[in-house]
This record gives structure tokens, C-alpha cells and sequence, in this order.
């Protein structure tokens, strides 16, 4: 279930991240504000709960977040980039890690780090800048079920239409938010036109 994210903003700001003129420092900048707008459009559905409180002038009845507290995980490294909003604006969240690179060659992804907090009975947002052929992200969504994470959605800054079939394929019901559907991938599964190696830009390496 694909969600591209429509806002002036966002367009504003993603296209100065595709810029390759765009230094480390505004690209580290421009993500936080992007994965800021991509947090708040994807858990529009979190679930509230009644809380009565009194303002200034009289007893009112709001509604506030319910207690089972949020876990966002990024894909390493380049998830780190998108962390610091949810970490910002959620109450007790947990950060749970997966690491995942993508060898230089085959495009395949290879798993060397995970470290989950409990999972099971809370909203997992998988977090991951870049869904090119999928990989990545359908091998982080089976390690999070497989630690009894049910309640997935996957939150990327630029997908490609292969990518979101890929995690359609496995996983067809689970949300998948992103700022950008680009054309497609090129032959070294690099999206086009896509913004480059973001983990490489966004550290500077
Ligand atoms: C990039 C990106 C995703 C993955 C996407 O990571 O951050 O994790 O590639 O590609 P896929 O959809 O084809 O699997 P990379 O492997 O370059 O590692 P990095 O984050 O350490 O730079
Ligand atoms: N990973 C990236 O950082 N960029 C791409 O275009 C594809 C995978």
C-alpha cells in the first residue's frame, strides 16, 4: 500500500537533496526536515486515547498518543539520517538497528548488525532513505516479524516502482510511505533519477 507524500515542502526540499551540488551539511539538514515530514505523514493513524485536563478556562476532554510507545528502526546507515525526527517528536520511543549493506556487485543485501527492543504489540516504523530493488527492505521486514513485529510500515525518502513491487510481493498489505516514485532503476540498481548513494552523501565518504 504506496503513499507518496504531496506537499510543497517536501518537493522544495527533495529536490535539493537530489542536487549533487549539495554538501554533506545541507544533505544531513534537508533529510532530518524531509524524514520530519514523512514521520507525521505516517503515523497519521497512531492509535489516541480520551484524556480529560482542564486549560485556563474550563475541564475539556483531549485526545492523547495510547501507551504503547513507538520503535523506530533504521536500515544502517543511511536509516540513521531519517531517526532524529521520531526521536524528536514521539514520547518514549524505543530506536531498534538493522544492519544491511548492499554488495558493490550483485546488489544483494548482506545482514551484519541487529539490535531490536520488543516488538511484538507495538507500531514498527522501518526506516531507510533508499528502496531500490527491495532487498534491503524485505530482508529488515522479515527479521522484524521474525523478532514478532506485526505492525510494519516502511518509511523511505525515494523509491522505485521496482522496489515497491518487490516489497508488495512479499508483504502486500504493509504501508510504505515515501516523498518520491522515481522512474526507475539504472543498470547497477541505482534509482534514476534518484540522488546517488545516500549513505555516502549524507556522511561525506
Ligand atoms: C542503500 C540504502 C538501502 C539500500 C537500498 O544502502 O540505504 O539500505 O541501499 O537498496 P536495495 O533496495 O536495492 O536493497 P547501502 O547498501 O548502500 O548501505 P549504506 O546505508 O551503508 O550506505
Ligand atoms: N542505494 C542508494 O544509496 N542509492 C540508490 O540509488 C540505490 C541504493
Amino acid at each position: 500500500m504506496l503513499h507518496v507524500l504531496d506537499h510543497p515542502l517536501a518537493a522544495h526540499v527533495i529536490t535539493h537533496l537530489r542536487d549533487k551540488t549539495t554538501k554533506p551539511a545541507t544533505f544531513r539538514t534537508l533529510s532530518y526536515q524531509i524524514s520530519l515530514l514523512l514521520a507525521i505523514e505516517a503515523t497519521r493513524n497512531l492509535p489516541t486515547e480520551p484524556k480529560a485536563i482542564e486549560t485556563p478556562l474550563e475541564p475539556m476532554t483531549g485526545r492523547v498518543l495510547t501507551h504503547q510507545p513507538l520503535v523506530v528502526v533504521p536500515i544502517l546507515r543511511a536509516g540513521l539520517g531519517m531517526v532524529q525526527p521520531f526521536v524528536d517528536i514521539f514520547p518514549d520511543v524505543s530506536v531498534g538497528y538493522i544492519g544491511l549493506e548492499r554488495d558493490h556487485t550483485t546488489a544483494i543485501a548482506r545482514s551484519y548488525y541487529c539490535k531490536l527492543p520488543v516488538v511484538s504489540g507495538r507500531r514498527i516504523v522501518l526506516v531507510d532513505p533508499m528502496l531500490a530493488t527491495g532487498g534491503s527492505a524485505v530482508k529488515a521486514i522479515d527479521v522484524v516479524r521474525d523478532a514478532g513485529g506485526a505492525d510494519i510500515t516502511l518509511v523511505s525518502i525515494v523509491s522505485s516502482p521496482e522496489g515497491v513491487a518487490e516489497v508488495e510481493s512479499h508483504y502486500p498489505k504493509l504501508p510504505i510511505f515515501t516523498a518520491a516514485l522515481d522512474r526507475g532503476l539504472n543498470a547497477k540498481k541505482y534509482i534514476m533519477p534518484g540522488l546517488g548513494d545516500f549513505g555516502d552523501r549524507l556522511y561525506g565518504t
